[in-house]
């Protein structure tokens, strides 16, 4: 099945209030192991490409892969630029072929996040591409900048953003954050606020973007194996679940990913220190980011079955 943009997949999730996975790609085995899961659960799947993925793998070989894994498979499948930093990357994404771009202009003032926005859209409308802008910093990995310090998105300029940039989505800043570190103290989202956009945008779909919810049991298998990761926390999968009856059709999964593979190729080493063949430790790192991500499908985002 050819490449989809998200809109019937967010209409769909919308009505039905639950919400597609946004995975993160930078190689074949995490491809597969998402698109596995994806045939598992007969989910709709979005791949997403960070502008560091982008470098790491090629904008070739990635959507080549991608491709690949679409000719194998019978799922509806988005293709999408995680975090445009600027109007080329996203036309150069465009135009190699990816569905759905987000420019991420969230750092600017709101006046030239407004203006850059709207150029992605003047581009990507006539071409058919889906627009994702963020309104509201959604902190990164570093682990001096705590969630409590995002500038969580402002109702009312959310809707005059919308209207004045023609966005088809939008990243909402509510207090997650991406990595592995996300809350300090408890661990909360604003509700309220999230509950204010919604019914000031009805029908327009957002998105949550540093969603991860850090499984207790990769922190573990990564610590016991070798690793050093110490204090994570991620968003709790009841909280997501929630937000998914609020208009949040699409939940944003890097770090979940990357801790999966990485326990499990870490504890593969410790108990096979023999080996080096790279498709002996790979296959079951592939299998372990299959099966988180059904898991996610199935009891957190709510979309098995919806493909
Ligand atoms: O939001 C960021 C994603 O987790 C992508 O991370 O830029 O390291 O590929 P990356
Ligand atoms: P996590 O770091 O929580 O997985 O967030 C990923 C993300 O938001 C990608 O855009
Ligand atoms: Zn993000």
């Amino acid at each position: 099945m050819p490449l989809v943009t998200p809109k019937d997949m967010f209409a769909r999730a919308y009505l039905e209030r639950y919400a597609v996975g946004a995975f993160n790609v930078n190689n074949m085995e995490i491809i597969q192991g998402i698109m596995e899961a994806g045939a598992e659960e007969k989910a709709p799947i979005i791949l997403q490409v960070s502008a560091g993925a982008r470098k790491y793998a090629g904008q070739t070989y990635i959507v080549k892969l991608i491709e690949a894994a679409l000719q194998e498979s019978d799922l509806p499948v988005v293709l999408h630029l995680d975090h445009g930093p600027d109007f080329d990357l996203c036309k150069a994404c465009i135009d190699g072929g990816f569905t759905s771009v987000m420019i991420d202009g969230s750092h600017l003032p709101y006046g030239e996040n407004i203006a850059l926005t709207r150029q992605v859209v003047e581009y990507a409308r006539p071409r058919g591409v889906w627009v994702e802008a963020e309104l509201g910093r959604i902190q990164g990995v570093e682990e001096d900048v705590a969630a409590e310090v995002s500038i969580y998105t402002d109702p009312d300029q959310a809707v005059d953003f919308v209207r004045r940039t023609g966005c088809d989505s939008l990243a909402i800043a509510i207090g997650t954050s991406h990595g592995a570190y996300k809350f300090k103290g408890d661990a909360k989202l604003d509700f309220p606020r999230l509950e204010t956009i919604t019914n000031k945008l009805p029908g327009f779909p957002l998105v949550l973007h540093g969603a991860s919810s850090v499984p207790q049991e990769f922190v573990d298998m990564a610590n016991a194996y070798g690793g050093k990761v110490g204090g994570a926390r991620g968003v709790p999968e009841d909280l997501l679940r929630k937000a998914a009856g609020y208009g949040v059709c699409k939940i944003n999964i890097d770090t979940d990913i990357r801790l999966a593979l990485t326990a499990s190729i870490r504890k593969f080493f410790v108990e096979h220190p023999e080996e080096f063949d790279p498709r002996s430790y790979l296959r079951p790192a592939r299998a372990a980011v299959k099966e988180m991500v059904r898991r996610k499908i199935r009891d957190v985002l709510g979309c098995s079955g919806k493909a």
